[in-house]
């Protein structure tokens, strides 16, 4: 019995090596270890057997068995073709590699940048984790005053040596304009864009983390005829030569007098759709005459000089250009999203 349990499996191995397709090695397995292949009935048989015999042949028989299994798994994995080994053609062209390319809100900055370089701004930059002072107090936003409470801010967590809180992360670019005054004096053109936080409960409205672009212009005689030539060429650049600029007056500390600036909706070309809330008007920016308060703060004297000031959401203007629905996509990292600019 012994001997023929042997023999059978040299049989078995030997054919196996011959099996050169799947076909084959079926077939073998059908012959050998189906219901009636002559291992099945080699191992059925070892009932009849006598106690002794029964347990040592009984134990080589499946031991037999379990690596002539093994062997045809063996195979069949190789034949199924996932352990083929791939061939190299050198002659195919190499694998592109994807290149990355620029948040939509950084491709209408750039615009924006030089727009502005060209009607003679410089373009500068300030910190985020900004001082209370440049921050509130230096653009007319006393400590305690009840315009601070229009900014939702967030108060960094360490005393100064008077024991107060003074650092905050900047809730707007109106933070350099002092910085920039004191920097390089008057006459001075310039435009901050940058990064500005606020602790808003986010929504597709509302970003924690969001993005502006301050101008200011100081001279001799600047007037508001002045802004609105500079801001409508801004939003004609935007949206088109159709489009039209209006001013509403608003109060915003920093500036005396103060407006809102909105386009006509390039949507429904002013007639009320939507987007506008029917209003036909899309509010893109804040303005103003720089106020006196500013002006002195920053070193200038507002006697000689005077100037206009405004502030872009720039995540605003990149959503109505491109009809983006939820603001909070721009900081998603969400590829679907990025890679449709
Ligand atoms: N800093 C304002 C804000 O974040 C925007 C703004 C309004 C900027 C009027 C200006 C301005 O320079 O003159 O809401």
């Amino acid at each position: 019995m012994k001997d023929k349990i042997e023999k059978l499996k040299e049989e078995i191995l030997d054919n196996l090596v011959k099996a050169k397709e799947e076909g084959a090695l079926r077939d073998l397995e059908i012959k050998y270890l189906g219901r009636k292949g002559e291992l099945t009935k080699i191992l059925r048989s070892l009932k009849d057997l006598s106690g002794n015999e029964k347990k040592e042949i009984g134990q080589l028989a499946n031991e037999i068995k379990k690596e002539i299994e093994d062997k045809f798994a063996e195979m069949k994995k190789a034949f199924s073709g996932k352990e083929k080994k791939e061939q190299t053609d050198v002659t195919l062209p190499g694998e592109k590699i994807g290149r990355g390319h620029l948040n939509p809100v950084t491709i209408v900055q750039n615009e924006l940048e030089d727009l502005f370089i060209s009607m003679g701004f410089m373009v500068l930059d300030g910190p985020e984790l900004e001082s209370d002072f440049y921050n509130f107090t230096a653009v007319n936003i006393p400590p305690n005053h009840p315009a601070r409470d229009m900014q939702d801010t967030f108060y960094i967590d360490k005393k100064n040596k008077d024991g107060e809180y003074d650092l905050v992360m900047r809730t707007h670019t109106s933070s350099v304009q002092v910085r920039a005054m004191q920097k390089y004096g008057a006459p001075l053109r310039c435009v901050v864009p940058g990064k500005c936080f606020r602790c808003e409960a986010t929504d597709v409205r509302h970003e924690h983390t969001f993005y502006q672009i301050e101008g200011l212009m100081i001279d001799k005689n600047i007037s508001l005829a002045n802004m609105k030539a500079v801001l409508e060429t801004v939003a004609k650049k935007l949206y088109g030569e159709e489009t039209k600029l209006r001013m509403r007056p608003k109060f915003y500390p920093f500036v005396e007098p103060g407006a809102n600036g909105e386009v006509t909706c390039f949507l429904c070309q002013g007639e009320g759709c939507l987007l506008c809330k029917n209003s036909g008007w899309l509010e893109i920016f804040g303005s103003g005459l720089v106020h006196p308060n500013v002006l002195r703060n920053g070193g200038i004297d507002p006697k000689i000089y005077s100037g206009f000031a405004f502030g872009f959401g720039l995540n605003r203007v990149t959503q109505l250009k491109y009809g983006i629905d939820d603001v909070r996509l721009f900081n998603s990292g969400d590829m679907r999203f990025l890679q449709q600019f």
